[in-house]
């Protein structure tokens, strides 16, 4: 099994993504730590523990920090609902699972403790990951990899050229994206080429409580945009660990924009060699499959049937 922690601000997408990653046989979901993003941090928190109720799972929890390194925090509740979650009502939270430690010293002693490298999933705004290298930068050597939804190719989802995650937190983005660790992204328009057709949701709802659940956020996810296709884009980031033969990557030198005014948090992802020689590099999702993408995303929410 992959070791891996999941750093999320649920989100409805994240849900989703969420939903898959604590099904799988594939990974050992070591933590999920909350970050501040789509809602603010307590609400994420929140949502976490309330979707490991409803998942009747026991992954540790941890709080995360409540803004981004240097900016105030912008949230997403046009697209999320008020609550984060298309204000649905969950069960009550399993505040058990709640560690007393933060994000960045949970994740520190796993990282420390564990054998192995620990791959490190960002779904989220990356502050919790970026505090975590500058306060304890010899844990990079424990790090496997980031694999992360955040970025464009082109058009953003926060400013022109920006998308939401590292739009909200450029500074963290930069950090965990130049930190040298060997980066994964699916970026804006490989989840906007991964379209979630009404026929899918539709069998989804036959799954069980779980499945019923997607089936009422997905009506309500982005104003609206059941009939034409969702977009869930963090579910991209679990797909590339767990299918990612369904996607094409594309190797890339790469930095993180921080000083310009609207295109703060802007990845560019150098096609050209625009950039000087020795920056760091991701793989980025180029293609993606959508038939495939579909077929995987109902598979994965299949084994929720008989909760
Ligand atoms: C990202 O922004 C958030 O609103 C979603 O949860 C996803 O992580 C997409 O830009
Ligand atoms: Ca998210």
């Amino acid at each position: 099994k992959i070791p891996v922690i999941i750093d999320t601000d649920p989100g409805i997408d994240d849900a989703a993504a969420l939903a898959i990653a604590l099904n799988s046989q594939q990974l050992d979901v070591k933590l999920i730590s909350a970050a501040a993003g789509n809602v603010g941090i307590t609400r994420t928190l929140e949502n976490v523990l309330r979707l490991l109720t409803f998942f009747d799972k026991k992954i540790l929890v941890a709080q995360g920090a409540q803004s981004p390194i240097l900016r105030n925090l912008e949230t997403a509740v046009d697209i999320h609902g008020k609550n984060g979650l298309g204000n649905y009502q969950l069960p009550a939270p399993s505040s058990s699972l709640l560690v007393k430690e933060s994000a960045v010293e949970k994740i520190h002693q796993i990282l420390t403790e564990s054998q192995v490298k620990v791959t490190l999933i960002g779904i989220a705004p990356l502050t919790n990951y970026a505090l975590l290298l500058k306060t304890y930068p010899s844990d990079i050597s424990k790090i496997k990899e980031f694999i992360l939804m955040g970025g464009a190719w082109g058009r953003g989802n926060f400013n022109v050229l920006t998308e939401f995650n590292f739009g909200v937190d450029p500074e963290a983005a930069k950090i965990v994206i130049e930190s040298g660790v060997p980066v994964k992204i699916a970026p804006l328009e490989a989840g906007r080429a991964a379209l979630i057709k009404p026929e899918i949701s539709n069998q989804i709802k036959q799954f069980g409580k779980v499945g019923r659940m997607f089936f009422d956020l997905f009506k309500t996810y982005r104003g609206g945009s059941f009939a034409t296709g969702l977009k869930i884009y963090d579910a991209l980031a679990i797909g590339i660990l767990l299918a990612p033969e369904i996607f094409e990557f594309r190797t890339v030198k790469v930095k993180i924009e921080t000083s310009g005014t609207y295109t703060a948090g802007a990845s560019l992802f150098d096609l050209k060699g625009y950039l000087p020689s020795n920056s760091t590099t991701a793989e980025v999702i180029e293609k993606v499959d959508e038939k495939r993408f579909s077929e995987w995303f109902l598979t994965e929410m299949s084994y929720w049937k008989n909760l």
